[in-house]
C-alpha cells in the first residue's frame, strides 16, 4: 500500500501516471485537501480516499504533494504514524534537513517530478536521506518507475534538475505553439500544423535519446551546405534562441 497527501497538479499527475501505467489503484490511498479535486480524480482512477493523515498508517511509502505553506502542518500530523515508513516529499524547498527535523529518525527523500509523469514519460530527480538502504531506494524506484525515469542526484543539484526537467515542458509548449503558428502563417491548417510540430518533438526527442546525448551531430547530419535547415538554424541563432533558453532557465532558477 502507498499513500499520498495532496493530489493537486503534481500529486494528481503522479497518481494518474501510476494507475494509467499499471499500478493497482486499490494499493493507493489518498488524503486530499479542502476542494473536490481529489474526489474528481478518484472518480476517474478509483483509489481509496481518506480524510485524515493517520488513516494512511497501512502505507509503507507516503508521498507528500502539498505546497510549502501546508508542509509543516502535514509533517506534524504525519509524525504520529511515520516510524518505519519511507516518506517522499515533492514540495519545492523541502530539504532533507527540514524533513528530518520534524520527522526525527524517519527515512525521508525529496523528489521533483515533472508533469510528463502523467503519461509515464516523466523525469524525476530524487535525493535520499543517508539512512536509505539500497533496498529502500529499490522500493521507491519500483513505484516511481511506473511514471518514467527516476534519477538520484545530490541535494544541491535537485533544484536546477527540477528546473531543466520541470519548467521546460512549458518552454517546449511555447516552442511547439510558435512552430505551429509559423506553419499556419505559411498555409497549413492549425490542426495539421500542431500535429506536425508535436509529432516532430516526440520523434526528435526519441532520436536525440538514441544518439547518446550527441545532439549536435544530429543537427550536423540534417544541415546540408547552403541548405534550408542551416539557414533556419542561423536565423534561430541570429534571434538569440540559445540565449533565450539559457535566460529562461536563469529566470526560473531565481
Ligand atoms: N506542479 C509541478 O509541476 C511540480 C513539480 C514538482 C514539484 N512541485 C511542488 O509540489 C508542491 C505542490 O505543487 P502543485 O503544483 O501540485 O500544487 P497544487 O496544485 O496547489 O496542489 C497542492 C494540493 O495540496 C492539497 N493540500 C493542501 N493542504 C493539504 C493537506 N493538509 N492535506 C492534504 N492535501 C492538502 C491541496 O488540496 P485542495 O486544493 O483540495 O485544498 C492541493 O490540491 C509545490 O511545493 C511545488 O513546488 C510541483
Amino acid at each position: 500500500m502507498i499513500g499520498f497527501i495532496g493530489a493537486g497538479s503534481i500529486g494528481g499527475a503522479v497518481i494518474t501516471g501510476l494507475v494509467k501505467n499499471g499500478f493497482d489503484a486499490d494499493e493507493i490511498v489518498v488524503k486530499g485537501g479542502r476542494s473536490n479535486r481529489t474526489k474528481l480524480l478518484d472518480d476517474q482512477l478509483g483509489f481509496k480516499m481518506v480524510k485524515k493523515v493517520k488513516q494512511l498508517e497501512d502505507a509503507e511509502v507516503i508521498f507528500i504533494a502539498v505546497g510549502a505553506n501546508a508542509l509543516d502542518s502535514v509533517l506534524t500530523e504525519l509524525k504520529e504514524i511515520a516510524t518505519g515508513k519511507l516518506i517522499v516529499a515533492f514540495t519545492g524547498g523541502a530539504s532533507i534537513t527540514h524533513l528530518k527535523k520534524i520527522l526525527t529518525g524517519v527515512k525521508v527523500a525529496h523528489a521533483i517530478p515533472n508533469t510528463p509523469v502523467k503519461v509515464g514519460a516523466g523525469f524525476t530527480g530524487i535525493t535520499y536521506s543517508d539512512d536509505f538502504t539500497a533496498e529502500d531506494k529499490k522500493k521507491i524506484g519500483s513505484i516511481l518507475g511506473y511514471t518514467g525515469q527516476l534519477v538520484e542526484v545530490p541535494e544541491d543539484q535537485l533544484g536546477i534538475l527540477g528546473t531543466v526537467a520541470g519548467c521546460s515542458p512549458a518552454f517546449l509548449d511555447v516552442f511547439i505553439e510558435a512552430l505551429s503558428d509559423a506553419g499556419v502563417k505559411h498555409g497549413l491548417n492549425r490542426k495539421l500544423s500542431y500535429e506536425a510540430a508535436i509529432g516532430m518533438a516526440i520523434g526528435a526527442s526519441k532520436l536525440a535519446k538514441q544518439s547518446q546525448l550527441n545532439v549536435s551531430a544530429l543537427k550536423d547530419e540534417v544541415t546540408s551546405p547552403g541548405g534550408s535547415t542551416i539557414k533556419g538554424v542561423a536565423a534561430l541563432e541570429e534571434n538569440g534562441f540559445r540565449n533565450a533558453v539559457i535566460k529562461a532557465v536563469d529566470a526560473a532558477e531565481e
